[in-house]
């Protein structure tokens, strides 16, 4: 693991690769234009807040953010606003944000220069893939996932960010009393994340009580995705789970 080395040096998003198999990703890699501000930002901020990390490599947490706060993983960030005004609340802990969309990164990068802080860090990568090899377990104080593609068409659903292999990757990385908190503005998509985390009840249990949605917590910011649902009229749902004691995922 190294940081420091050039943005446009840095990896890309790994697929873990199968042989004979076309892995399936929950997201397809955009490049999309950069703004000239975006663009600066990860030249001159990447160097100082990105983690350019190679697959199968154990991130070491405390080196990265100097010290050994609890650290909290946003998974899919977007464009960052609410992560950065997340960490900025509550800079007793550190926040890690992973997303694979450039001009994302490049708006979070803006967000931490303008905020000054400090307790931010951020990885371009397929965050399954950090699940699976990065991160040691109990290594994190909470995971969240705002928002998630919803993969509405049925063909789709196998790209689903939320899965089986996902709950066991967060029941591993995520410390026995941290939390796993989901939210989604697709009804369907809420219904399968609670039928999934209800199912494992060995590893986590639901905050709200067997079966519900959690009233949404006053400290989840407003995310850009969840605005545009609302125009829409989606119905958001907020489900937040506590990891217990004892066996350990994958
Ligand atoms: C619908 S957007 C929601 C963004 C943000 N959470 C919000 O609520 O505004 C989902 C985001 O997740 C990212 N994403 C999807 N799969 C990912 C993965 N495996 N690793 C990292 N990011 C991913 C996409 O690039 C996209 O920006």
């Amino acid at each position: 693991m190294s940081t420091g080395s050039g943005f446009s040096d840095g990896p890309k998003p790994t697929p873990r690769p199968v042989p004979g198999c076309r892995p399936i990703r929950s997201f397809v890699l955009r490049e999309g234009r950069l703004t000239a501000a975006q663009a600066r930002a990860l030249a001159t901020l990447w160097p100082r807040f990105g983690i350019d990390w190679v697959p199968g490599e154990a991130l070491d947490l405390p080196a990265l953010f100097g010290n050994d706060r609890p650290v909290v993983l946003e998974i899919g960030f977007g464009n960052g606003q609410s992560l950065a005004t997340m960490a900025e609340q509550d800079p007793g802990r550190n926040w890690l944000g992973i997303e694979v969309h450039r001009p994302g990164i490049g708006h979070l990068l803006l967000e931490i220069e303008r905020r000054g802080l400090t307790n931010l860090r951020v990885l371009r990568q397929d965050a399954v893939e950090v699940l699976r090899t990065g991160l040691s377990p109990g290594a994190l104080d909470a995971v969240q996932l705002f928002f998630p593609d919803p993969w509405p068409k049925r063909r789709h659903h196998k790209r689903r960010i939320l899965n089986s292999e996902l709950i066991e990757l967060l029941a591993r990385v995520i410390r026995p009393g941290g939390i796993f908190h989901a939210a989604t503005d697709w009804p369907p998509y809420a219904e399968q994340m609670l039928e999934l985390l209800e199912d494992a009840r060995d590893w986590f249990v639901n905050t709200a009580g067997p079966g519900q949605y959690a009233p949404r917590p006053a400290h989840r910011p407003l995310t850009r995705f969840e605005q545009r649902g609302e125009r829409l009229g989606h119905p958001v749902r907020d489900l937040i789970y506590r990891r217990l004691p004892g066996q350990t995922g994958r």
